[in-house]
């Protein structure tokens, strides 16, 4: 028996990387999948690409809390409740700390905590009781990495709302669990502004400190996030999961 038979997922972010993996083995697994764009030509694109892939597509930035409010409006017109939300969408900007600027600050924290306070708060009247929320944190968020400092200082505070959002949404069944990413081969990399160049020197960089010695695949986060959509984690919440090839934990 597929193990997302009947169910409705919404994924942020489903569109590229660890969310479009996301998508395709919830979709595998029986679900109705819907998922955002962030603005009209991302729409055009996400349609006209991964068509048959999801079930529905709707414009949404998550970093704009109006727009969060009707894409769930427009969800639950259309397909009812949400019985797995995978809060997913994110930036990643890694800078010296003497050039952050306020903007880059600002786009982090919008899209990477506003989006996922907010993703909570905007889909609560459409999700059923007993569903699960998955929230992507990030190892960073338990390191000390140069560069790092503003996008680890997001993902630990997703991975404090999942602690903080479990207790107050405990008396409704809802769990929120955390898949915790190391360093996964996404189209993430080729969006910090950086040149090809420094992009491979930061990867080589990088693969030093995994301990399996490799980058991960968006395929592997997504099977921690079917465990914690599925009723196989039923009895787990307000937990992370690194998936890391060892990197925090050896
Ligand atoms: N890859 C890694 O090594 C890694 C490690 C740890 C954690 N993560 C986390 O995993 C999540 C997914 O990242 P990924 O690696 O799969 O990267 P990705 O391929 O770039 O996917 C990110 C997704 O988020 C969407 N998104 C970004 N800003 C948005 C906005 N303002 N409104 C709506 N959607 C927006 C992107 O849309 P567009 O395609 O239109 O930009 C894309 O669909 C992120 O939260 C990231 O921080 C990734």
């Amino acid at each position: 028996m597929a193990k997302l038979q009947g169910k409705t997922a919404v994924i942020t972010g489903g569109n590229s990387g660890i969310g479009l993996a996301t998508a395709k083995l919830f979709k595998e697994e029986g679900a109705t999948v819907i998922v955002n764009a962030r603005n009209e030509t991302r729409l055009a694109e996400t349609r006209a690409q991964f068509n048959g892939t999801f079930d529905n597509v709707i414009k949404a930035d998550v970093g704009v809390v109006s727009d969060l409010e009707s894409f769930f409006a427009e969800v639950g017109e259309k397909h009812g409740k949400i019985d797995v939300l995978f809060l997913n969408a994110g930036i990643a900007e890694f800078f010296p700390l003497d050039s952050i600027d306020e903007a880059s600050f600002d786009r982090l924290f919008n899209v990477n905590v506003k989006g996922v306070f907010f993703g909570v708060q905007k889909a609560l009247p459409y999700l059923n009781d007993g569903a699960s929320i998955i929230l992507n944190s990030s190892v960073v968020n338990q390191m000390g990495m140069p560069n790092a400092h503003t996008y680890a200082a997001t993902k630990a505070a997703v991975r404090s709302f999942a602690r903080s959002l479990s207790r107050e949404l405990i008396g409704r069944g809802i769990r929120v669990n955390v898949v915790s990413p190391g360093p996964i081969e996404t189209p993430i990399f080729g969006k910090m502004g950086m040149s090809e160049a420094q992009t491979n020197e930061m990867a080589q960089g990088i693969v030093q400190q995994i301990p399996m010695a490799r980058f991960g695949k968006p395929e592997e986060i997504a099977k921690v996030a079917l465990f914690y959509a599925s009723e196989d984690s039923s009895f787990v919440v307000g937990t992370e999961l690194a998936i890391d090839g060892g990197m925090v934990s050896l």
